[in-house]
C-alpha cells in the first residue's frame, strides 16, 4: 500500500534490496583485503548506510556527518555548513562517503574538499540516487543505486520532505498538492 501523500512509487523495496546487494558485492571486490572507513551523511542516508554496511564482508568502521542545507524546501544550497563532524581520524584511510542523493553536487564536492584536508588515502562516493542531469559541479559517483534524469523530488528510504516520509520502505513521488500546501 502506497502512502496517501504519494502519487507513485519510483523505486520498490525489492529494487532497493537488489541495488544494495549489487553495490555491496562491488565494494567487497574493489576493496578486498583493505579496511574501509564509511562516512554516512545524515540524515537522509541512514537506511542506505544500515543496508550497505550489512553487505560488507571487510574490516570497516562507520562515522557520521551532518551537513545542513538552508531552508526546508526542495532546493539545495551552494554553501556547506557542517552541523556534525566526524570523530574518527581518517588519515591514511580508504574513505567511502554514503549519501542519499547526488544532485547538483555542491554538497559532496565541498565535503570531499574538506575531508581531503584530513589526509585520507582516498575518498570514494557511494550514493543511493544519482541525478547526473542536475550536476553543476565536476563530481561523479563511484557507486550508485539508481540514476534519475527526470527532475523529480523524491521521498522515502531516508529521503524527506520537511523531515517527513523518511520511514517509507520505497522511493516515491509526492502528490503535487503536498508541495503547494507548505509556505517555504
Ligand atoms: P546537492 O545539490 O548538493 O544536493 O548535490 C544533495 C542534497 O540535496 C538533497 N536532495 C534531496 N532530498 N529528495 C530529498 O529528500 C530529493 O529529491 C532531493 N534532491 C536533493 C539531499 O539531502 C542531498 O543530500
Ligand atoms: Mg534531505
Amino acid at each position: 500500500m502506497i502512502n496517501k501523500d504519494c502519487e507513485r512509487i519510483v523505486v520498490s523495496e525489492k529494487e532497493i534490496a537488489e541495488a544494495v546487494e549489487r553495490i555491496g558485492k562491488q565494494i567487497n571486490t574493489d576493496y578486498a583485503g583493505e579496511e574501509i572507513t564509511f562516512i554516512s551523511i545524515l540524515n537522509g542516508s541512514y537506511p542506505f548506510t544500515a543496508d550497505i554496511l550489512r553487505k560488507i564482508d571487510l574490516d570497516c568502521t562507520v562515522d557520521f556527518m551532518q551537513v545542513s542545507s538552508y531552508g526546508s524546501g526542495t532546493g539545495s544550497s551552494g554553501t556547506l555548513n557542517i552541523k556534525r563532524d566526524i570523530s574518527a581520524d581518517i588519515r591514511g584511510k580508504h574513505v567511502i562517503l554514503l549519501e542519499d542523493i547526488l544532485d547538483t553536487g555542491f554538497t559532496l564536492s565541498n565535503l570531499v574538499k574538506y575531508l581531503a584536508e584530513k589526509g585520507p588515502a582516498d575518498i570514494k562516493i557511494c550514493t543511493f540516487i544519482d541525478k547526473p542531469a542536475r550536476r553543476r559541479e565536476e563530481i561523479s559517483a563511484d557507486y550508485y543505486g539508481f540514476l534519475f534524469d527526470e527532475d523529480l523530488f523524491l521521498v522515502g528510504y531516508g529521503l524527506d520532505y520537511n523531515q517527513k516520509y523518511r520511514n517509507l520502505p520505497y522511493v516515491a513521488v509526492l502528490k503535487p498538492e503536498i508541495y503547494t500546501k507548505t509556505t517555504d
